[in-house]
């Protein structure tokens, strides 16, 4: 039987809680210690975030530490699992490949390009792995829905437009994600999803445009986005931390078909000529959710000494640079190029 990887996990706010309730069915790891500098967040069995609430968290067995400075004075973990607010992910992935540790990190992967830049050059030097755990390439609903192009079941795309909307979070023990210097506003904590998507779907475009306004972060929070591709169809997405409550959704409109991603299901929607309507049909994704699935693969590669290609850093720092063209796309008011 594989040795179990002995993974310990830093930030324990929301989505630390998120990622340290996937760790209790691994066949690949096991969470070994939690790092957190506020003591009450080990008092809390569950955490919410603007998507919901993540399940109970026992903590039996796992060892808890303030720093760490006190992780590594104390245990030898194989893998750091960071789940630390976006601006700290380029330095605590850095630190802990330099104490040889693989690393997996929440998105965004970093702050800045040249953040990300640093966190590649390390990997580098260290011969060390890392993957950024954008989720979306793990869900089994965003890898369908992702399939029906790649198979051209209905045809070539013509359009697609996705949506992510919520309120702003303030963040478990401080209001950083309402520091654009910290979070990068909306536009890289939440737009990044639909980007990195579609990164993974499409590749780099050749040319973005977009429109948005600044409100609680003091960065770009509501933006609505173009993308341009060499192979003709139009993308569009948008995000908002100004909308009361959670909205996501995309749909995908082909020569035969409109493909409508919904929570877990997928509806595809065939024109019905007679009255000028549509039939529908409407199927359930099942299979673990992507953050499970994001700690499953990366652990798997690291055990067959495999490579990420799902979600590769190269790829998802290519992420960061096409919202950082947003960005100036929204501020000049103009197209800019890849
Ligand atoms: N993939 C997703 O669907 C998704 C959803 C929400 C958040 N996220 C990402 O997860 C990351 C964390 O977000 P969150 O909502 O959990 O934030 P949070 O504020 O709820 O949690 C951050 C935790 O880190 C701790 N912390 C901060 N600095 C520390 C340090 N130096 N040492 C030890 N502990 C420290 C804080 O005490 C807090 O508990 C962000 O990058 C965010 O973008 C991803």
């Amino acid at each position: 039987m594989n040795r179990k990887l002995k993974v310990a996990l830093i930030g324990f706010g929301g989505m630390g809680h998120f990622h340290a309730t996937q760790y209790a069915d691994q066949k690949n790891c096991k969470l070994i210690a939690i790092v957190d500098h506020c003591p009450k967040r080990f008092t809390e069995l569950s955490a919410s975030i603007n998507l919901g609430k993540s399940e109970d968290m026992s903590l039996k067995g796992i060892k808890q530490y303030a720093t760490y400075e006190d992780l590594v004075a104390n245990e030898k973990p194989d893998v750091l699992d960071i789940c630390l607010p976006g601006h700290l992910h380029a330095e605590y992935a850095i630190r802990a490949m330099q104490d040889g540790m693989d690393v997996i990190c929440e998105k965004p992967m970093a702050r800045t390009v040249a953040q990300a830049d640093q966190m590649l050059k390390t990997a580098k030097a260290t011969g060390r792995h890392f993957m950024i755990a954008q989720c979306l390439r793990f869900s089994p609903v965003y890898n369908a829905f992702r399939d029906i192009y790649r198979k051209k079941t209905y045809g070539k795309l013509l359009r697609i437009h996705s949506m992510r909307l919520s309120g702003a979070a303030y963040g478990s023990e401080e209001p950083w994600y309402r520091d654009a210097k910290k979070s990068g506003g909306a536009l890289l904590d939440l737009h990044l999803h639909d980007v990195d998507f579609y990164n993974y779907m499409f590749g780099v475009p050749a040319a973005v445009s977009a429109v948005g306004v600044t409100r609680v972060s003091g960065g770009i929070d509501d933006v609505l986005s173009a993308f341009t591709y060499p192979d003709g169809f139009y993308a569009s997405a948008e995000a908002s931390w100004l909308r009361a409550g959670w909205f996501c959704n995309a749909v995908a409109i082909y020569e035969k078909a409109t493909v409508t991603l919904a929570g877990d299901d997928i509806v595809v929607a065939k024109t019905n000529k007679t009255c000028g309507g549509a039939t529908e049909t409407r199927k359930t994704i099942k299979g673990k959710n992507g953050y499970w699935g994001e700690i499953d693969y990366f652990t798997g590669c690291l055990l067959t000494g495999r490579k990420p290609i799902q979600c590769l850093p190269e790829s998802t720092r290519e992420s960061i640079r096409i919202c950082e063209a947003l960005e100036r796309a929204i501020r000049t008011g103009r197209s800019v190029k890849l």
